[in-house]
C-alpha cells in the first residue's frame, strides 16, 4: 500500500465495509483470518490488473475468462501460486502474477471468496439435463466417479476443491480437456484420470449443468 491515492483509499474503505457486511451474511464462506488491510490490498490489485478480464466483482463477462466470484480462497491462492511457478501453464495468467507474493495470493483468494455469486441461465437446458446424471452418479461403466463426491452436491467445492456452480460452461469444458490431455498441474492425479475417461459429449453436458447451478 502507500501508492494508492486518497480517493482509492476511501473507495477501499467502502469496500471493506461492504465486505464486512457480506462476511456477516455469508458466514463460514467468508475466509476466516482475512484482515481488512489484506482485502484492501487485494481490491487494489483486482481493480488495477484483474478486473479487465475477470470483472470488477469477479463476474467475468465473457466465457473465455473464468468467473471468480465466490470461488474458494485456498483454491484461488493455490492456482495463482501454480501460475507463478509454471506448474499450471498459461501464457495469459503467468505474467499477471509474476510480481505478486504468496501474501497477495492469499489476500486475492479471500477477496474473491467474499464476492457475491449470481445465478446464470443455462444456454442448453436439454444438454444440462443430461449432464446432471454424470454429476450425481458418475459413469460406472467408464469408471468415472460422481462429481458430487468431491465438488459437493451444490457444486461449491471446498478449500482446495474449486467451486463449479455458475462457472462458464465453455471454461469448464476447456479445463476438462486440459486435464484429460494432462496439460494441467501435475498434482491433480484424480482430475487427470477422471477427465481422460470422459467423452467430449459428457464434458459438454456436465459443463452445461454446472453453469446453471447456484
Ligand atoms: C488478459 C486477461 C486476464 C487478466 C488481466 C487476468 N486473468 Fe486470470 N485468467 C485468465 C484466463 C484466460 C484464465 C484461464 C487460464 C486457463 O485456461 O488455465 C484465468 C484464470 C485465472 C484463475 C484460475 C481460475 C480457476 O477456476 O482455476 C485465477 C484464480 C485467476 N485467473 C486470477 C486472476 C487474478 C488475481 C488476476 C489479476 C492479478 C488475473 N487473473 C488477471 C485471464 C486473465
Ligand atoms: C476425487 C475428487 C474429485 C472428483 C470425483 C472430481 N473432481 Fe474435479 N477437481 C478436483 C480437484 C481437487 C480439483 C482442483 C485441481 C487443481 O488444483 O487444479 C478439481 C478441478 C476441477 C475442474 C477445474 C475447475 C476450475 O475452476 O478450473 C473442473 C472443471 C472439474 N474438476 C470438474 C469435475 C467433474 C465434471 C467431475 C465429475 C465427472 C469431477 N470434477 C470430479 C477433485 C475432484
Amino acid at each position: 500500500m502507500g501508492r494508492g491515492t486518497r480517493r482509492a483509499a476511501v473507495a477501499a474503505l467502502g469496500v471493506i465495509a461492504m465486505l464486512a457486511a457480506a462476511a456477516g451474511a455469508r458466514g463460514s464462506d467468508a475466509a476466516p483470518g482475512a484482515r481488512a488491510a489484506d482485502l484492501a490490498r487485494a481490491e487494489e490489485i483486482v481493480q488495477g490488473q484483474c478486473a479487465v478480464c475477470h470483472g470488477p466483482d469477479g463476474e467475468s463477462s465473457t466465457p473465455a475468462f473464468p468467473r471468480l466470484a465466490g470461488q474458494n480462497a485456498t483454491y484461488v491462492a493455490r492456482q495463482l501460486a501454480a501460475f507463478k511457478s509454471g506448474a499450471r501453464r498459461n501464457s495469459t495468467m503467468q505474467p499477471m502474477v509474476a510480481e505478486l507474493s504468496e501474501a497477495d495470493f492469499a489476500a486475492l483468494g479471500a477477496w474473491y471468496a467474499s464476492r457475491p455469486t449470481h445465478v446464470h441461465p443455462v444456454e442448453d437446458p436439454a444438454l444440462a439435463f443430461a449432464g446432471r446424471a454424470l454429476w450425481t452418479g458418475g459413469n460406472v461403466t467408464a469408471g468415472v466417479p460422481a462429481c458430487v463426491a468431491c465438488h459437493g452436491a451444490d457444486g461449491h467445492g471446498g478449500e482446495a476443491i474449486p467451486r463449479l456452480a455458475g462457472q462458464h460452461a465453455m471454461y469448464v469444458v476447456r479445463q476438462l480437456r486440459q486435464f484429460g490431455a494432462r496439460e494441467k498441474t501435475a498434482e491433480n492425479a484424480s482430475m487427470h484420470l477422471i477427465a481422460s475417461r470422459l467423452s467430449e459429449a459428457e464434458m459438454r453436458a456436465v459443463a452445461a449443468f454446472v453453469s446453471g447451478m447456484k
